[in-house]
């Protein structure tokens, strides 16, 4: 029988494969125990909502230079944040993003809420965007499925139910591969991995940190998985 997928292969692959972006910390500041600002853990998960994290990276610059913190976010003119939106799309996220800054600095003094369900409270906040602040900044066991997650766990177990009805399945493999010990860098590996190994077309399985946990991999079908109900 095959030995089941785990977490800590990833971690150790992620320990040297991670991307450098600038929302996140540094390997050498995590000896030091630092968990990155939620503030920017937030605004690069919207922003990367239907964005590639190549077009992210100077918008993201150029809000934490010009809004360095929420409050100061919370302070803009609604047009300043529009303009410097302009190119990204979806622009009922940056309104949301507004609205957002302005309920954490008015209701919780400045401070993202430290939980899950506190989260997704808060306007444009979703499953996806809280999971995600919540392991990345604050390092919660909370589920982050993305695109790349649903990739990954199709092909780990040679899911070929089709999306979206396949969803909750794929989320509960999500859920039982998520780990207590840094679920932040975790949720962030998987992602990593989805972007730069287990890609949509050609997968590089041989060089993947879970090639050999991988069904598909073995089954020859990883490049045709996750199906989709034709829309
Ligand atoms: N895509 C969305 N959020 C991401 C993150 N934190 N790391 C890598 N890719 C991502």
């Amino acid at each position: 029988r095959r030995k089941p997928a785990n977490s800590g292969e990833l971690l150790a692959w992620y320990d040297v494969h991670a991307r450098a972006m600038p929302w996140r910390v540094p390997p050498a500041d995590k000896v030091a125990g630092v968990r990155p600002d939620p503030y920017r853990v937030w605004l690069s998960e919207v922003m990367l909502q239907q964005t590639t994290v190549a077009a992210v990276r100077d918008y993201f610059h150029r809000f934490t230079t010009r809004w360095p913190t929420v409050q100061d976010l919370a302070a803009a003119e609604d047009g300043d944040v529009m303009g410097e939106w302009a190119g990204l799309g979806y622009y009922a996220r940056a309104r949301n993003l507004l609205k957002c800054a302005r309920v954490v600095v008015s209701d919780h003094g400045g401070v993202f809420p430290t939980t899950l369900a506190g989260l997704l409270k808060l306007p444009g906040i979703g499953p996806y965007t809280g999971a995600a602040i919540a392991s990345i900044a604050y390092d919660l066991p909370e589920v982050v499925v993305d695109g790349n997650v649903e990739r990954v766990m199709a092909r780990l177990h040679d899911v070929h139910d089709p999306l979206p009805g396949s969803k909750v399945q794929l989320t509960e493999l999500a859920t039982a591969l998520t780990p207590q010990a840094r679920p932040g860098d975790y949720a962030q590996a998987v992602m990593d991995l989805g972007a730069t190994i287990c890609t949509p077309r050609n997968p590089a399985c041989g060089i993947c940190p879970w090639r050999d946990p991988c069904v598909a991999r073995v089954e020859g079908t990883a490049a045709e998985l996750p199906k989709k109900t034709p829309k």
